[in-house]
């Protein structure tokens, strides 16, 4: 086995890793077609055929196109009737987007610990959360991993609490042959560029449920009626609502990435069942267990290092010196309990002073101790679709290869 990179060796993964334009003659051939139709404005024109396509594939009643995940989120919620001062369950490692959403409506995020298995929130801790206050529980399938969804289904009929899942990181994912997103009663997803469908920033949200849908379409668009049933002047403006309008250039750039999405999926697949035989057998190294009946869309993969020495930060050092790009978070923030919006309860940028619906609320920073293990351990192992076989033999001979040198 040859010297560590970290020492001075060879780099076991010596050449970048294949990451050619994700976008290409596809996207371009919608933009002309928008540029050329002179319609640029949705939420009619390309941003409804992107919808009525979405609704197709998924097989989902309705999809409202918006500007971003936690626009999706937080018209989602909006239209599943979260209001002032109900509480909403989520887990605390998320995206701080998913908070955002609920924050945004007045209503109090509760958090719930993860499952160290699966690495996704856990059934169990989100029940034991649940209050007379609760109104909704947001499963977020972090890294493309389907939640049990099952036993999600089964705490909403027997409590009442409304899912909605966050599927920002889940395009594409199925549980048990369901598509993510067409479980729970509604559903937001996010197009920015780290997802496996890109329009830069953008989102959109599904629903089965009428209302909901109906509701949806009026909260991107400040409640307009832009059916022509409506003259100028006669808007009713039913209740408050913000503008979440995509452009048509960002629909346009949707459609070409939904034709491209099937091979994400397929390839990300093969890249990730790779890790899992070749992989599975190292000492200290645990890779994420899947939920009965999930299919995940993958990201990044979350492998952990459950040894003690050395720690997980001299590996991830070692690997990243072989030349493999190995991150050490879940996402951007590590524990949302322990940021200074939940800790503070700092809701305003420039005063201390907390809004009236938060005041009441306490959190423990160490409620939630499998987000901060998981946080500690995790080494993600580098996913994308453009990744050639040479990229994933010479990752997984980098591994291999520090792994050897640790524990052989
Ligand atoms: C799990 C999760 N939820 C919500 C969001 C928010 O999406 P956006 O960045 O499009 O607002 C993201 C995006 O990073 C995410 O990963």
């Amino acid at each position: 086995m040859s010297k560590l990179a970290i020492h001075g060796g060879p780099r076991a993964k010596p050449t970048p890793y294949h990451r050619p334009n994700r976008y290409g003659k596809e996207e371009l051939s919608q933009l002309k077609a928008v540029i050329e139709s002179g319609n640029l404005m949705g939420p009619g024109g390309k941003v409804a055929e992107f919808e009525g396509l979405m609704k197709k594939v998924f097989g989902v009643k309705h999809v409202v196109m918006v500007t971003s995940g936690t626009a999706a989120l937080h018209t989602a919620l909006a239209a599943l009737g979260v209001s002032e001062g109900d509480e909403v369950i989520t887990t605390p490692m998320t995206d701080i987007g998913t908070v955002a959403a609920i924050l945004a409506l007045h209503a109090i995020p509760i958090f719930a610990d993860i499952d160290l298995e699966t690495r996704l929130i856990s059934p169990q801790g989100a029940r034991e959360r649940i209050t007379g206050r609760t109104k909704a529980l947001i499963t977020v399938h972090m890294a493309g991993m389907p939640c049990d969804m099952g036993a999600f289904l089964k705490i909403s009929e027997e409590t009442g609490v409304r899912l909605l899942e966050d599927c920002a990181q889940a395009h594409g994912g199925k549980y048990r042959g369901r598509f993510l997103g067409t479980i729970g009663h509604a559903a937001g997803f996010s197009m920015n560029e780290s997802k496996q469908m890109s329009t830069g920033d953008g989102g959109f949200v599904f629903t089965n449920d009428d209302e909901t849908g109906r509701i949806a379409g009026l909260f991107r668009d400040k409640t307009y009626l832009r059916d022509g049933s409506i003259g100028r002047g006669s808007q009713p403006i039913p209740f408050f609502a913000v503008n979440y309008r995509p452009t048509c250039l960002q629909a346009a750039v949707a459609i070409a990435q939904l034709g491209k999405l099937d091979g994400v999926v397929a390839r990300r697949d093969e890249i990730v069942k790779r890790y899992y035989r070749e992989l599975s057998g190292l000492r200290h190294l645990t890779l994420p267990k899947i939920v009965e009946g999930g299919q995940p869309s993958w990201w990044p993969l979350a492998a952990a290092y459950t040894g003690e020495t050395p720690t997980r930060d001299e590996l991830a050092a070692a690997l990243q010196a072989e030349g493999v790009p190995v991150n050490t978070g879940m996402s951007a923030v590590s524990n949302t309990l322990r940021t200074e919006l939940i800790s503070r309860k700092k809701y305003y940028p420039l005063t201390d002073a907390v809004p009236g619906f938060w005041r009441d609320t306490v959190y423990d920073p160490d409620s939630c101790p499998n987000v901060d293990r998981l946080q500690q351990t995790v080494m993600r192992l580098p996913v994308d679709q453009r990744y050639t076989d040479e990229d994933i033999d010479q990752t997984i001979s980098a591994v291999q290869k520090v792994w050897a040198h640790y524990f052989g």
